[in-house]
């Protein structure tokens, strides 16, 4: 399984030192071919030693340049980062990142050899339209971008489960994700509302190759018990 910890605009450097320090210390007991990720926000990225992978959260198509509060190859490669968000609903909606914008920027960091934690998720007016929008949405945010990249991990992560405290259902992810594993052979996690009270339900669902979470991923305690079980 994968686990993913997205801190999004939260935990600054010296927090996100303690966070690694203590979640270490309590997740030297999960399965060895269990692979935690951690996507603090850019002022954290550092180096780390341990039995975890550091990724950003996002970055600028760019080695380096004129791009004002941007960040680009340049800063990632300072700290060995390999690994990065693209796609997350949150840029979509708020950032105003369009489609092409997004695979344009996934196109740059495949060449550049990244694993990539891809995002697609409906909106709530999708969800309600069924299945079949839902599924046609999902394909539409899979436009420009190459399934078959080795790196490429998909997240789904239904807008209206994102921060809401209400999950997608067992029913909904398994159907989700069982389509979409039909068009993408990749890893597949699910995200939104994820928290240590119903993980471990998520995670055994079939199609389910691991999690990607937010707000309960922000205390190492409460990371650490989705990771462990
Ligand atoms: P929450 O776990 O807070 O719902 O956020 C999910 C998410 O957007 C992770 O990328």
């Amino acid at each position: 399984m994968i686990f993913a910890a997205n801190f999004k605009t939260n935990h600054t450097r010296e927090s996100t030192k303690k966070y690694i320090e203590a979640l270490l210390a309590k997740i030297i007991a999960k399965k060895e071919e269990d692979k935690v990720y951690i996507f603090p926000p850019a002022t954290a990225l550092d180096r780390y030693e341990g039995d975890f992978v550091l990724g950003a959260q996002n970055a600028y198509m760019t080695q380096n340049g004129a791009f004002t509060g941007e960040i680009g190859l340049q800063q990632l490669e300072e700290f060995d980062i390999k690994t990065i968000l693209i796609g997350h609903s949150e840029r979509r909606q708020f950032l105003g990142e369009s489609q092409m914008f997004i695979a344009d920027k996934f196109a740059y960091f495949q060449s550049c050899g990244f694993e990539i934690i891809y995002c697609i998720g409906e909106p709530l007016e999708v969800r309600q339209e069924g299945r079949e929008s839902v599924m046609n949405f999902l394909l539409s945010q899979l436009e420009g971008i190459d399934i078959s990249y080795e790196k490429l991990i998909v997240a789904y992560e239904p807008v209206w489960a994102i921060g809401t405290g209400r999950s997608a259902t067992s029913q909904e992810i398994a159907f989700t994700h069982q389509a979409l594993k039909k068009i993408i052979q990749k890893p597949l996690l699910y995200g939104g509302s994820v928290k240590p009270e119903n993980s471990e339900e998520i995670v055994s669902i079939n199609g389910v190759d691991g999690l990607l979470v937010g707000s309960a991923s922000l205390e190492a305690e409460s990371f650490a018990k989705i990771i462990i079980g």
